[in-house]
């Protein structure tokens, strides 16, 4: 999603803009821009391509600076052109004054539109943030910095703007309200600067002094200092001191080694990211969660999932694991859903939410919500030690992933079901339903996690030969049950999000009341069949698809008695793996998605319309 870069220095800084944009290419865009403040006059640079394109361009065109703003854009007001791509200048392109870039969603753009049209302004673009630019011009009378100050009051809905004048060379102004906004401090002793970006990530290399911007804050930036003025009442700043942190920041895209893809190194990451996830852990006590998670924990009686795409699925698992093994009565709720209904808060509840990023706007302003009822025992599971939600929340738990560049996560989803589980049996134990024999037992089983999964991931060839049929395919099914529905739901999330096959999944026990009059020879099926409770159930619900000329496609535990014969096909994995075999049967899930968008030559890192980090609702 889209992603900023600003900076004010005594140097050259498109060089660090352009680098800054490179890091924040992972989370997805459709075109990318910069501009700088040159020989007293605005210059810019814009492309519907890649970073990399931009650069050739500003190399070419000899745009250079010490004052300047960058942006990736994920389209959501306009198509993607070169037109609506920030910066975007204001008055008009002759006499630019002001030079702007946004991230977030301005609600009221319309009704501001129409007010700067009245007042003469004409715009080039269809998007909200053209509004902010030509807002600020019209509000700037010689101070930068209040202009923006003022502007802020009129924007309805989320921000986080960088913003510089033609008419003050070595200033450029941040502000933030719902999405993020970082402040840089200079290390380089041989230069005075200050940056902005929308993620630490963006400035690994150039500084690790970062300031997290709060909500309603507006950041002046200048050479070698900066002021930070933080919202006072409706319409009143207050000048604050925000914490400066060494964030020794990811620098971002690994190399990709002997992997085709981003997704497929991720995929195959899992044992690692798994075992750095669980390192240290001895025993399940709740200070893995926090300093204050045994008071908080003894003083909960049910739990709150709040997530967004594969994290609510990492979620829908752990309701399973909670329910069953700590009986602790668990909700697990769409996180945009959750934001916007009215819900009966119980102050009792432990609020978890999920998020590989910690920056997705939906599950930040669902956890907003529910401290704003009053539910304050709240805890953040999440890939970013740094981002806003653990930021926000009492208890954390940051999983070991390591970066995650494919949009379609896959380690962040085994990782987040790494730390649920601990969750679960740290809960278990504390509410006494978890022996010590039993507590040895889960430890060894996590220890020989990683080693269960390599034996998984082996199974790449068999999945393969499987990815050749479904690449011809318009459509598949995956059924599962208990436990592994959710496996089922994001196997299919999975697939959709990069083949672009559409596809559906079930609890198997549904079938029958609908989704069965889908299925013909045309429709694969995939099965999820686990050793468990319930395999055979699953067993009379795949026979309900074979009657109906369905194609199965089975991944069985070894031990779960299930044979290839015409028309179905299986794929062994280990034996049953009891409460964790989810973490195994998502892994051939995501290796048959990748395999078969390969084979349909999709973008596999970055499908169309999609962005990794989601900071709109
Ligand atoms: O960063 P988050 O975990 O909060 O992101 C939530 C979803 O946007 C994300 O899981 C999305 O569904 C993935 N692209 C799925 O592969």
């Amino acid at each position: 999603m889209c992603g900023i870069v600003g900076a004010v220095s005594t140097r050259n800084i498109v060089p660090i803009l352009v680098e800054g944009l490179k890091r924040l290419e992972y989370r997805g865009y459709d075109s990318c821009g910069v501009a700088v403040h040159q020989g007293g006059e605005l210059r810019r640079a814009r492309s519907t391509s890649r970073v990399a394109e931009l650069e050739t361009q500003v190399a070419a065109e000899d745009v250079s600076g010490g004052t300047g703003i960058a942006h990736t854009r994920w389209a959501t007001h306009g198509v993607p052109a070169v037109h609506n791509a920030h910066p975007h200048f204001s008055p008009g392109l002759e006499t630019a004054r002001i030079a702007l870039v946004h991230n977030g969603i301005i609600e009221n753009h319309d009704e501001l539109r129409a007010e700067l049209k009245g007042k003469g302004y004409e715009f080039l673009s269809q998007t909200d943030t053209e509004v902010i630019a030509h807002l600020v011009d019209h509000l700037y009378d010689g101070d930068l910095f209040e202009a923006v100050k003022s502007a802020t009051h009129r924007l309805k809905g989320a921000y986080a703007i960088a913003v510089f004048c033609r008419d003050e060379p070595h200033r450029v102004i941040g502000a933030r309200l719902g999405s993020p906004l970082i402040l840089g401090v200079g290390e380089d002793s041989q230069v005075s600067e200050r940056f902005l970006a929308s993620d630490a990530m963006a400035l690994a290399g150039v500084t690790s002094q970062i300031v997290y911007l709060e909500e309603g804050d507006v950041v002046d930036l200048q050479m070698g200092k900066h002021w930070i003025v933080a919202r006072d009442g409706a319409s009143n700043f207050k000048s604050v001191q925000r914490e400066v942190r060494t964030v020794h920041a990811h620098t971002g895209a690994a190399e990709l080694g002997p992997y085709r893809h981003y997704m497929q190194k991720e995929i195959f990451e899992q044992p690692r990211a798994l075992s750095d996830t669980l390192e240290g852990v001895e025993g399940f006590a709740p200070d893995l969660f926090g300093e204050n998670a045994a008071g908080i924990f003894r003083n909960v009686d049910s739990v709150l999932i709040l997530a967004c795409g594969t994290s609510y699925y990492s979620g829908s698992v752990a309701k399973y694991w909670l329910e069953s093994i700590a009986k602790i009565s668990t909700q697990v709720e769409v996180a945009s859903e959750y934001r916007y209904r009215d819900s009966v808060p119980y102050p009792r509840t432990l609020v978890v939410t999920i998020s590989q990023s910690g920056e997705t706007a939906d599950t930040m302003a669902a956890l907003k919500h529910a401290r704003s009822l009053g539910m304050e025992n709240t805890l953040t599971i999440c890939n970013v030690s740094t981002s806003a939600m653990v930021r926000e929340s009492k208890l954390a738990y940051i999983t070991r992933a390591g970066v995650e560049v494919g949009v379609a996560s896959t380690k962040a989803f085994t990782t987040q079901l790494g730390g649920l589980f601990l969750l679960t049996l740290t809960l278990a134990k504390l509410r006494g339903h978890l022996s010590d024999a039993q507590e040895a037992q889960w430890l060894r089983d996590l220890r020989h996690l990683p080693a269960a999964l390599q034996s998984v991931l082996a199974l790449e060839p068999q999945i393969i030969a499987w990815s050749e049929d479904f690449a011809k395919k318009q459509n598949a099914l995956f059924l599962g049950r208990g436990l592994h529905y959710p496996i089922a739901l994001e196997g299919a999330l999975k697939l959709k999000e990069i083949t672009y096959i559409h596809a559906e999944a079930y609890a198997a026990g549904e079938l029958k009341h609908g989704p069965l009059a889908l299925v013909d020879a045309e429709m694969p099926v995939v099965t999820v069949a686990p050793n468990d409770a319930l395999v055979d159930k699953l067993k009379s619900n795949m026979q309900e698809v074979r009657a109906r000329g369905g194609e199965l496609y089975v991944f069985a535990d070894a031990d779960s008695h299930i044979n290839s014969e015409p028309g179905v096909h299986v794929i062994r994995l280990p034996e049953h793996y009891g409460a964790l075999s989810p973490i195994l049967h998502v892994v051939p899930l995501q290796l048959l998605a990748y395999h078969t968008a390969c084979a349909r030559g999709t973008d596999v890192d970055k499908p169309r319309n999609l962005a990794k980090s989601v900071t709109v609702e």
